[in-house]
């Protein structure tokens, strides 16, 4: 009998990450949720010390063997400007590069992370916060969040976490493990709904054009999420799936 795969996932308590780890569980594999409360793993993907912890508990309860991951965790814009900087790309680089160890030792293994599409609405006019995110100053970052409003925070949370994948692509290719992300357009989570109740973002959320005509529920990004990770993907490495109904097709279609 062949083993059971084991992937890990953080944000599995909510929205897409839930999604996926019910979708990973339904054709087999194991999987160890993190998430601030109620998983395999609690632990504040926003703090160092939070971080550590879930890396170390997740080594821990996959015996230092992993096929599969998936650093969903994440805050939407309307939260505090630096937890946004925090969770999105630092908590996600963090857990991504603190289990790559343990991911080269899985069977065919794979690293999807969770961007948007906000990277195409937003384009990066001022690159001080995306600089300081990818030279890793988390603390420089956190304070020039301040002079940003929380949807470019957002997106460059998000350009920077696809940058700073991109840019792994020869590292993770040699050592066997693939590396890819998926950009949702507007998913029916709470996420996006905190950020429909929000009085100034809020009446902005319907007006984004969706060719294919609505908004995602979390288990159409799950699905992109689970092919990535499998072996149906062996040769996809390093790239970017929009998952968002077409918006970024209809925004830059030029963009290729
Ligand atoms: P959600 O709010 O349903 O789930 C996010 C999960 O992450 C929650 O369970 C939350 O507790 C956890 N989380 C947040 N901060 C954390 C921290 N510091 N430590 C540990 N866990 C933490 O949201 P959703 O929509 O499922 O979001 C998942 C990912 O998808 C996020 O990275 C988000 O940016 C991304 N995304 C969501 C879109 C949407 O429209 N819902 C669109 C594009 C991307």
């Amino acid at each position: 009998m062949s083993r059971q795969r084991v992937a890990a996932i953080t944000g599995s308590a909510s929205g897409i990450g839930a999604a996926t780890r019910a979708r990973l569980e339904a054709e087999g594999w194991r999987v160890i949720g993190v998430d601030l409360t109620g998983q395999e793993v609690d632990a504040d993907l926003s703090t160092p010390e939070g971080r550590a912890q879930a890396c170390a508990e997740v080594i821990e309860a996959s015996d230092g063997r992993l096929d599969g991951l998936v650093p969903g965790a994440g805050v939407g814009p309307t939260e505090p400007k630096g937890s946004i900087v925090a969770a999105n790309f630092f908590g996600a680089m963090a857990v991504l590069d603190g289990l790559f160890d343990t991911l080269r030792q899985g069977e065919q293994p794979a690293a999807v992370l969770i961007c948007s599409n906000s990277i195409s609405l937003i384009p990066v006019k001022d690159p001080t916060l995306l600089d300081l995110m990818l030279a890793g100053h988390e603390a420089a970052a956190v304070a020039a969040s301040d002079g940003f409003d929380g949807s470019t925070i957002y997106a460059l949370t998000k350009s920077a976490l696809a940058r700073a994948a991109r840019s792994r692509a020869q590292a993770w290719g040699e050592a066997g493990v693939r590396l890819n992300l998926v950009a949702p357009g507007p998913v029916r989570t709470p996420l996006l709904q905190a950020t429909r109740d929000d009085p100034e973002l809020g009446p902005y959320v319907d007006l984004l054009p969706i060719p294919r005509g609505h908004e995602a529920e979390p288990s159409e990004i799950a699905g992109p999420v689970v092919f990535l990770l499998g072996p149906d993907a062996a040769n996809i490495h390093g790239s970017l799936l929009f998952a968002d109904g077409g918006t970024d097709a209809l925004l830059r279609p030029d963009h290729v």
